[in-house]
């Protein structure tokens, strides 16, 4: 495990810069008056938040320990030691991990030359033992976007055996992004997971509120497979307030968005090839040694994750955070192109 970082400007993992809203904390610190009570024994209540909220019917609604939590449940869910999860390489760190967990083969596959998930690749690796394949739009890393007819296209590949988890935790960053509403889309393709968090555009990701949409049948399985008192009265009392705050929430989604804007033009303008994103995070290719990249950024107390050999993700900070990026970047030669 690493340690956790002194840097600065904590730009390794894709969350919000701004701490909670005003009305946020006021309602956490309120419920802080019931901690003596347990909380419900399924989480019936949250499930109904979410559903008014999102439109859908509260049966369609798996609410879990962030949705990180929500996929290591339907994991268990579904499958068994020696089946197989086509995921794409790299991806979000917790797919491989459950893999682990549920003694699964992990069945990594290359992105494609554009940074998003290698759909044709990805559906040769697929037979009669794959459960679940795992598609993030947008991709974290690459922060990517595939529309939904391009996705459409490749669920017809899909066995019928297998499920789709769509992973939309970034999903809010991406403005124009369009894509039938949920219950539409599992009326069409029974076998899809929609996974939602409140960690990322809500900027909430301590309180580990995630949720999944699938067919009833299916959430109430995945919901048979959760342990009791997941979630807590803080969870509960930030849901609410989270979801009351919405218009903050979507002003600060456009500061960040503009934000990642600017900060990617002027990598590019540099010369560093980074990937278009949708989300609140950029991708830039530092294919070769990326040491004086590191020590450049580290010297402005600047964080980001690196993944060896491919590129880096740097999450969108607040205005002077990526001031310091854009700096830390221009200091190095990119590569050649
Ligand atoms: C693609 C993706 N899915 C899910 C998660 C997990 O989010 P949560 O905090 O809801 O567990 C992350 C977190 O980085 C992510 O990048």
């Amino acid at each position: 495990m690493a340690a956790p970082s002194t840097a600065r400007f904590l730009l390794a993992q894709n969350e919000h810069p701004y701490p909670p809203p005003p009305s946020v904390l006021a309602a956490l610190a309120e419920a802080g008056t019931d901690l003596h009570r347990y909380p419900d024994f399924r989480p019936q209540r949250f499930a109904g938040i979410v559903a008014g909220w999102q439109a859908v019917p509260a049966g369609q609604v798996v609410v879990g320990h962030g949705s990180a939590g929500v996929a290591l449940d339907l994991f268990h869910t579904v499958v068994e030691p020696g089946d197989n999860v086509v995921h794409s390489a790299p991806c979000f760190d917790a797919y491989p991990l459950f893999c682990e967990i549920v003694r699964a083969e992990a069945r990594p596959v290359p992105l494609g030359p554009d940074a998003r998930h290698d759909l044709a690749a990805m559906a040769g690796r697929m037979d009669g033992r794959t459960r679940i394949v795992v598609l993030c739009n947008p991709h974290n890393p690459t922060g990517t976007v595939y529309s939904w007819a391009e996705l459409t296209e490749f669920f017809r590949r899909v066995p019928s055996t297998a499920l789709i988890l769509l992973d939309e935790a970034y999903i809010d960053f991406a403005r124009g992004w369009q894509g039938p509403d949920v219950p539409a889309r599992i009326a069409e393709w029974p076998n899809l997971v929609v996974l939602r968090t409140l960690s990322k555009s809500h900027g909430i990701a301590a309180l580990r509120i995630g949720y999944a949409l699938a067919e009833e049948s299916l959430a109430q399985r995945v919901r048979d497979h959760q342990v009791p008192y997941a979630l807590g009265r803080l969870q509960e009392a930030g849901l609410l307030a989270a979801v009351a705050a919405g218009d903050e929430m979507a002003r600060r989604i456009e500061e960040i968005t503009a934000e990642r804007e600017r900060t990617g033009a002027e990598l590019r303008r540099l010369g560093w090839r980074v990937a278009p994103s949708v989300t609140n995070f950029l991708w830039v290719d530092v294919p070769g040694d990326q040491r004086p990249l590191r020590a450049e950024l580290e010297r402005r107390g600047v964080a980001v994750r690196y993944y060896p050999g491919g590129g880096a993700r740097v999450a969108v900070g607040e205005k002077d955070a990526n001031d310091a990026v854009i700096e830390g970047f221009g200091a190095v030669a990119p590569p050649a192109p």
